[in-house]
């Protein structure tokens, strides 16, 4: 069995977390391994990087050069092993989330995280990205009745329409890879329009 390396995007508050369990839960029933696990974090290094990088203010490269030290971290420890053993990895973020949030977001030129992404992981890459999408004013209303907002969910003004914006011009980029889900329709409508993208997965 070939490993499987899926990841979850989307502006905060775009519901990628509701669909994690359920995603697990259909490759299970298929008879695969899943490997649940999320950036930043997913090591014992990892998380506690993620500690710093969602709380501590700090210079927007500092903040690309962390998520960039948590990966490589995670891609050791966590996803090539995975991969080996033919489970299926299911990341909640990863590099996408880097361009952007510290491209679109904070405005770091891709070209930084380029030289980040080649030096971090050149011969990997996720087989499919699942992106939810849905306008910036209805994550905010979303997000408004959540827990504790971290740093980036605190953000202000446009920042998070740009972050959208970046993920919708990686998609035209990668139109294979990431699959845009329409993240402003019922549970049941996204679940459905899961089901479709992951049949050819199976
Ligand atoms: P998130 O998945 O939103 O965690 P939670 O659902 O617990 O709030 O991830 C935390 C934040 O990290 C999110 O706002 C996006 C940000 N992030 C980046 O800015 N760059 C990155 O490379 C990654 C992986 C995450």
């Amino acid at each position: 069995m070939q490993g499987l390396f899926i990841t979850l995007e989307g502006v905060d508050g775009a519901g990628k977390s509701s669909h994690l369990d359920w995603l697990a839960a259909w490759f299970s029933a298929r008879g695969r391994v899943v490997r649940m696990t999320r950036e930043p974090g997913g090591t014992p290094v990892g998380e506690q990087l993620r500690e710093i990088v969602l709380h501590e203010p700090m210079h927007a490269e500092t903040e690309a050069l962390i998520m960039f030290a948590a990966r490589r971290e995670h891609i050791e420890q966590v996803i090539r092993p995975a991969l080996a053993k033919g489970e299926v990895v299911i990341s909640d973020r990863f590099t996408d989330a880097s361009f952007a949030y510290q491209c679109g977001g904070r405005g770091l030129p891709d070209a930084r995280l380029e030289v980040l992404e080649s030096w971090v992981h050149a011969d990997l890459n996720p087989d499919l990205t699942l992106l939810f999408d849905l306008p910036t004013e209805i994550a905010a209303r979303r997000l408004a009745t959540a827990r504790s907002p971290d740093r980036f969910e605190r953000e202000k003004g446009d920042f998070h329409a740009r972050v959208r914006a970046a993920y919708l011009r990686r998609a035209e980029r990668h139109p294979v890879r990431i699959r845009v889900i329409d993240g402003s329709r019922s549970l049941e409508d996204v679940r459905a329009q899961l089901a479709g993208i992951l049949e050819s997965w199976a």
